[in-house]
């Protein structure tokens, strides 16, 4: 409590902000009390009140004040093609924003399967070569929170860890958090005594379906994808795709968007 704010600068590039449409419904802890008791949330140019020259401005002064302190958090990703004229922030390519803030960042993260792996812009053939952070900030660790979007939770809870401890969370060879990301869907799949009693959904409306049986026949992704779902849920803990008798599409995987088909019949 006695801890100074940390400054976060939360850039935007090719996304659809349902990353941000996550985290602001985080629950454990409430959006409202990482913003205001956790972090500083400097610059957001979907989320903050200024606009325009103000909003920059509000970017060159956290960097020039706190070098080497701030986090800084990438939803979407640069599009890489035409020297980045696919994405213009503040009149010039978004690329360029994105390289001059990570080089002063204490640490970065990529929100979601946009700024991680591409996600559905960079699908084949990637017209505008939208292009995952990690590929441009070569020289330093990016920690990857891929899910399109990811789990409001565990958006929070990576704030959480960063600021509580001053370090960052332990990371896989991808550099994802162990602590959301080391287990697939399926490990914790409370539907997974059906999948090992080979009983599966056939159809969409079968007798299968009503009695919530595995989705596997029908194209889920659970068995090889990495994310918290099962076990941390979604909608403060509610639900998630499967609970609602929809398959995984693997939405938090590398090249999910090209992998498919979603469904199988
Ligand atoms: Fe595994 Fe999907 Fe079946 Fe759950 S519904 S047990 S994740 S295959
Ligand atoms: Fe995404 Fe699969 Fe979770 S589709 S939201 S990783 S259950």
């Amino acid at each position: 409590e006695t801890m100074p704010r940390v400054p976060v600068l939360w850039l935007h590039g090719l996304e659809c902000t349902c990353c941000s449409e996550s985290f602001i419904r985080s629950s454990h802890p409430l959006a409202k009390d990482v913003i205001l008791s956790m972090i500083s949330l400097d610059y957001d140019d979907t989320l903050m009140a200024a606009a325009g020259h103000e909003a920059e401005d509000c970017l060159e002064s956290v960097m020039k004040k706190h070098p080497g302190e701030y986090i800084l958090a990438v939803e979407g990703n640069p599009p890489m093609n035409e020297d980045g004229m696919y994405c213009i922030v503040g009149g010039k390519p978004f690329v360029e924003q994105l390289r001059r803030v990570a080089s002063k960042a204490k640490a970065v993260i990529a929100w979601g399967s946009c700024a991680s792996w591409g996600c559905v812009q960079a699908a084949k053939p990637n017209p505008t070569q939208a292009t995952p952070i990690h590929e441009i900030l070569t020289d330093r660790q990016v920690i990857k929170i891929p899910g399109c979007p990811p789990i409001a939770e565990v958006m929070t809870g990576v704030i959480t860890y960063i600021t509580t401890f001053g370090r960052l969370p332990e990371l896989d060879r991808e550099g994802r958090p162990k602590m959301f990301y080391s287990q697939r869907i399926h490990d914790k799949c409370y539907r997974r005594p059906n999948y090992d009693a080979g009983q599966y959904v056939e159809h969409w409306d079968d007798e299968g379906a009503r009695k919530g049986y595995c989705l596997y026949k029908m194209g889920c992704k659970g068995p090889v994808t990495y994310n918290a779902c099962s076990t941390t849920g979604w909608n403060n803990g509610v639900s998630f795709p499967i609970k609602s008798g929809h398959g995984c599409i693997g939405c938090s995987e590398k090249d999910f968007w090209d992998k498919g088909p979603f469904y199988k019949h």
